[in-house]
């Protein structure tokens, strides 16, 4: 408790803006051999062919064909992001694929086991979907699809292939919706891996651990699994439940950065989309009056049918600056984070726990997102912060996220401290570096 009040006055003294000289950071020269690297990763990366079982073909890159030979929910956006500006055909396949799994009710899994098993049994066995059978995870993620069919037909004009694709979209973001169980614009998420952000130590609580234990962590995180699988994932059972319930930061910030992409995308093709402003209207709202923590003075995900707030200080208390319509105060309060050495502004930021939380854990660990550095979180930062107007620290992010990958390659995460690259290996979203230079060079 001492530590996180310690937390919580270091924010509010440290709110100043960055200076020029805080970001002199030798930029690469060219981002081509990057390029020519990600290109050779995803072509390593493909998998084609037909599902037999279902009669459907399939054309996408998984996230790392070792680790991860199947098709991530927001893995697969990330790519298409990388994608339309290297080889839009491919982004065009990886897109398609993914939203011809979007089911009759709207919903889409968080990964698609195309093909059936591989080598990698134990996927559909864990992911809640009884026996190696499964097509796909009964539990979704973190939905990047809007934004990421943005920036295709930002990059190709493919008004045609949009208007297929629209009907499939727009009915899982209207899903999407019913996850608003009690009405406050925040969507639930209901296991831990719908955040993406797995083992992050803002879920501790919510799964009953007063203390980090690996052992209990592992058998809490996978009980709401098996215990929603025995209610046969039917949500007014999971509703009604006392498992794992969340109203998760990233997954509402990123439902509200979508649902703006995804209004644009209504009136490009002639429609309103007005359902989804609205929504996007009272998602942002909720996470400004619900989740700012004034106390501590930073954002909270909100757990449990009290909404207790989740105290740790993460990368996920960031993502508010996806919000278009955050207060000025807020976004300057959440840039101070950013830039402040003892929380994010490590070597290689930005961590996915502030250096200043007890739980910092900045090395190689099965259990994710509670310190190292990821691309995906980077990258959505970076938009956050452009959006918001804070160019140089966006800037001091894409150069310091390009010496990431330049000194260790397209690895699964990195430490913050060192740079040293774990995890996975020709880790597809690790390709974003490349993303955040060409905004870099296009400038504002
Ligand atoms: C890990 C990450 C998750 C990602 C998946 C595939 O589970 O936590 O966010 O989607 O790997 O890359």
């Amino acid at each position: 408790m001492a530590a996180r009040r310690r937390v919580g006055r270091g924010v509010r003294r440290e709110g100043v803006l960055p200076t020029a000289s805080m970001y002199q950071v030798p930029r690469p020269k060219s981002v081509e051999s990057l390029s020519q690297a990600a290109m050779r990763l995803f072509e390593h990366n493909r998998q084609r062919g037909v599902d037999q079982r279902i009669g459907l073909p399939y054309d996408y890159s998984c996230p790392s064909r070792r680790i991860y030979p199947y098709q991530w929910l927001w893995d697969s956006c990330f790519h298409a992001i990388v994608l339309a500006r290297l080889a839009p055909g491919l982004a065009a396949t990886e897109l398609t694929t993914l939203l011809s799994m979007v089911q009759p009710n709207g919903f889409l899994p968080h990964v698609i086991f195309w093909a059936g098993p591989r080598q990698h049994h134990a996927w559909p066995l864990l992911l809640g979907l009884p026996g190696f059978r499964a097509r796909f995870s009964a539990q979704t993620q973190p939905p990047m699809v809007a934004v990421a069919v943005e920036r295709y037909l930002g990059a190709t004009g493919d008004y045609p292939v949009l208007n297929s694709w629209l009907p499939a979209i727009m009915r899982y973001y209207d899903w999407l919706s019913q996850r608003d169980w009690d009405g406050d614009g925040l969507l639930t998420i209901v296991q831990p891996f719908e955040s993406g952000l797995d083992a992050s130590p803002q879920y501790d609580r919510s799964l009953g651990l007063a203390r980090f234990s690996p052992g209990a962590h592992l058998v809490r995180s996978f009980y709401s699994t098996a215990r929603y699988s025995a209610m046969a994932w039917e949500a007014p059972r999971i509703e009604r439940s006392t498992g794992f319930n969340v109203e998760d930061l990233l997954f509402n910030s990123v439902y509200a950065y979508n649902l703006r992409a995804l209004q644009r995308l209504c009136v490009a093709t002639g429609g309103d989309g007005g359902r989804f402003a609205r929504r996007a209207d009272e998602t942002e709202r909720a996470l400004v009056s619900k989740c700012f923590d004034d106390g501590e003075g930073y954002f909270t995900s909100l757990f449990g049918g009290q909404e207790e707030r989740a105290r740790a200080l993460t990368v996920a208390s960031l993502m508010p600056l996806l919000a278009r319509d955050l207060p000025k105060a807020m976004a300057g309060s959440i840039a101070a984070l950013i830039e402040a050495p003892k929380h994010f502004n490590r070597r290689y930021p930005l961590p996915s726990v502030a250096a200043s939380e007890p739980s910092y854990a900045p090395g190689a660990s099965i259990f994710l997102w509670r310190g190292p550095t990821w691309l995906s979180t980077n990258w959505l930062v970076y938009q956050g912060l452009r959006q918001h107007g804070y160019f140089e620290l966006a800037s001091h992010i894409a150069d310091r996220t390009a010496a990431l990958v330049l000194k260790s390659g397209f690895r699964e995460y990195y430490n913050p401290e060192t740079g040293e690259g774990h995890g996975a290996e020709l880790f597809g979203w690790s390709t974003l570096a490349i993303d955040l230079l060409r905004s870099e060079q296009a400038g504002r």
